[in-house]
């Protein structure tokens, strides 16, 4: 792949003033807005849902907003995250009993699908849906929190989604979450990834009242 995508995860952003860190990191050169959505029961830690999405439309985001579910259960979430302004909607198979169903739904619903991978969760679940996903997301880090350190075994799960993908014919993105640094990126994009969730990395970058402060880490990325 040669279309790389980079995709901020808000999670690290200052909350207190998401627009203009939202702002910013796309002057910088960011690509997608990942969002972090997390509910304290798939994964131990809370943050955002649709109302913060629909507040970023509001507020004159059009990038592509990238909403990662980390909740259960998965469907009611769909119809939500589609009408606040989603652009792909991914889940965790795990976190949906139905994931054919969940995949139709965000389809459906006008977006664009994708599903996640835990770090152990085997790529076996994309064994007959691949005609329904836009996007399949590995994580590289266990999910329910920023800063942790990429787990190398990713690389070679990577190449296997890689390989699936190519397989299949069909154009679908594949996304890596979780300690995406300056370092490691290259040999990330190597093993097959062409969309890089960044959120530590990026956002760790911020520096008082300098305007311009992601576009030196943006630049490398
Ligand atoms: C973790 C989230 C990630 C996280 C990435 O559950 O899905 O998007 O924010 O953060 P970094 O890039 O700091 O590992
Ligand atoms: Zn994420």
């Amino acid at each position: 792949p040669n279309d790389f995508k980079i995709a901020p995860s808000i999670l690290s952003a200052d909350f207190a003033r998401l627009g203009q860190e939202v702002d910013d990191v796309l002057a910088s050169g960011a690509d997608i807005v990942h969002f972090d959505v997390m509910d304290n029961h798939y994964v131990p830690n809370l943050t955002i849902g649709p109302m913060v999405c629909k507040a970023l439309r509001d507020y004159g985001i059009t990038a592509e907003i990238d909403a990662h579910l980390m909740v259960t259960p998965v469907d009611r979430m769909i119809g939500d995250f589609a009408e606040a302004g989603a652009s792909y909607i991914t889940f965790h198979p795990e976190a949906s009993g139905h994931v054919d169903r969940s995949l139709q739904l965000i389809r459906g619903a006008g977006c664009k699908s994708g599903l996640v991978f835990n770090p152990a969760t085997p790529l076996s679940y994309l064994d007959y849906v691949m005609d329904k996903v836009d996007m399949i997301l590995l994580m590289s880090v266990n999910p329910g929190f920023g800063g942790q350190s990429f787990i190398p075994g990713t690389l070679d799960k990577l190449r296997e989604a890689r390989r699936r993908i190519d397989a299949s014919g069909y154009n679908i993105r594949l996304e890596i979450d979780g300690g995406v640094k300056v370092d490691n990126i290259a040999e990330i994009a190597r093993a097959g990834a062409d969309t890089f969730v960044a959120g530590s990395a990026i956002f760790n970058a911020r520096r008082d009242s300098d305007a311009n402060c992601y576009d030196s880490v943006l630049a490398k990325l």
